[in-house]
């Protein structure tokens, strides 16, 4: 039996669904269900008896502490987490609340019950290449054992719960391992993120905003290569160790959403919009924007054996294929009022709500 975090989530649901179709133990996932947690993310598992899913806060830590008492699980994946950088720079709050009193809840709470947990209980704590902050465009990809320098709300929330869990591996002897994650994409990501965002955009022929110049450049790795390296750590990961996911797929934000706009004029030959690429439209800087992320992930790879095995060409055809697929799912989705903030602080017209 293991518990998940936030498994309603793009990533933990993804993970859930590996799970429960690779391992034969039992999984309680235990989720707030937020904005972005969302149970139909998990409908192909609703009917495995294996799964157990359970609304709660992390920050709650009496009720965490007794389903840790009565679960006796062996490991916690630690993904639940405000995850979006916009939303952090428009009201912080929640960033706080969840990313690290939460983070610190939910080490109280295994600290408390570790006394009666098995010797082999390990902690997953899922964590983000933002930690490190902006690098120079060209410079060197970084190691786990860069320094850290947030840029961000989000990115200093994520921070702070990392430092959490490394003190409490070297103070309290937690058998903890921590990930750090590049940018995911792939199928039931929110569409506030980059990728979604766009291909909901350009399907309804809106125009799709490129913060600043769109020089800045990520690393997009498919949901489903995270998941699966998420799955070696947890396996075979050393206690007290970071390990870096990465694909090497580095491009620009402007070159992912041209390549965005092709596909959408391919796999819609009919849309009114073509070519995509018209409904490109530089608006103002984020705040604070991180130029560029670039993680070196040699240490997995030499490590556990993980690589990732969804080219980004594949990768993103598929998941503008999932989103076109599943519109329905889309529009259940949509938030109207955060959307206005981000009108109001990007320059960004012509939004729905
Ligand atoms: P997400 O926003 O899609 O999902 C977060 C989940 O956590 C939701 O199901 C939400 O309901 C749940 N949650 C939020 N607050 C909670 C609380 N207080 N108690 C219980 N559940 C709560 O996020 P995601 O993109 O799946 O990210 C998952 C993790 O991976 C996060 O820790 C994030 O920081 C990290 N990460 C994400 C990316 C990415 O590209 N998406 C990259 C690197 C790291
Ligand atoms: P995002 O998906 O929010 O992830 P992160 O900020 O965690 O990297 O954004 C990815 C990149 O795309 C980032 O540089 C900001 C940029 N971006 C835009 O240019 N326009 C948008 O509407 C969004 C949501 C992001």
């Amino acid at each position: 039996m293991i518990v998940v975090t936030g498994g309603a989530g793009f990533i933990g649901s993804e993970f859930v669904r590996q799970w429960l179709a690779t391992e034969s133990s039992e999984l309680v996932n235990i989720d707030k269900l937020t904005y972005s947690g969302n149970l139909e993310n998990l409908a192909s598992v609703s009917g495995n008896s294996r799964h157990h899913f359970v609304q709660a806060d992390i920050v709650e830590q009496s009720v965490i502490e007794q389903l840790l008492h009565e679960r006796q699980p062996r490991a916690i994946v630690h993904f639940a987490a405000e995850s979006h950088v916009d939303r952090s720079i428009h009201a912080p709050a929640d960033f706080i609340q969840t990313n690290i009193c939460g983070t610190f809840r939910l080490l109280e709470a295994v600290r408390a019950w570790r006394g009666t947990a098995s010797r082999e209980f390990r902690f997953v704590h899922i964590s983000t290449d933002e930690v490190f902050g902006s690098l120079p465009l060209k410079a060197a990809q970084i190691s786990e054992a860069a320094a850290y320098a947030p840029g961000n709300p989000y990115a200093a929330s994520k921070a702070a719960a990392d430092h959490l869990v490394r003190a409490y591996i070297r103070t309290y002897d937690l058998p903890a391992v921590i990930v750090h994650c590049c940018n995911n994409y792939g199928p039931f990501q929110f569409p506030e993120k980059l990728i979604p965002l766009m291909i909901a955009r350009g399907l309804a022929g809106e125009s799709m905003p490129i913060y600043g110049d769109g020089l800045h450049e990520r690393d997009w790795l498919h949901v489903s290569d995270a998941a699966r390296a998420i799955g070696l750590v947890l396996a075979r990961g050393r206690i007290g160790e970071s390990y870096n996911i990465a694909a090497g797929h580095a491009c620009s934000n402007l070159q992912m959403v041209c390549m965005l706009c092709d596909l959408l004029d391919e796999l819609r030959p009919q849309s009114p919009y073509r070519p995509h690429r018209q409904l490109i439209t530089h608006v103002a800087e984020r705040p604070g924007h991180d130029r560029r992320y670039a993680l070196n992930a040699d240490k997995i790879a030499q490590e556990l054996g993980w690589r990732p095995q969804i080219s980004l060409r594949e990768g993103l055809r598929q998941t503008v294929e999932w989103y076109l697929g599943n519109q329905a799912w889309l529009e259940n989705v949509v938030s109207g009022r955060y959307r206005q903030w981000i009108a109001d602080n990007y320059g960004w017209r012509n939004i729905r709500s």
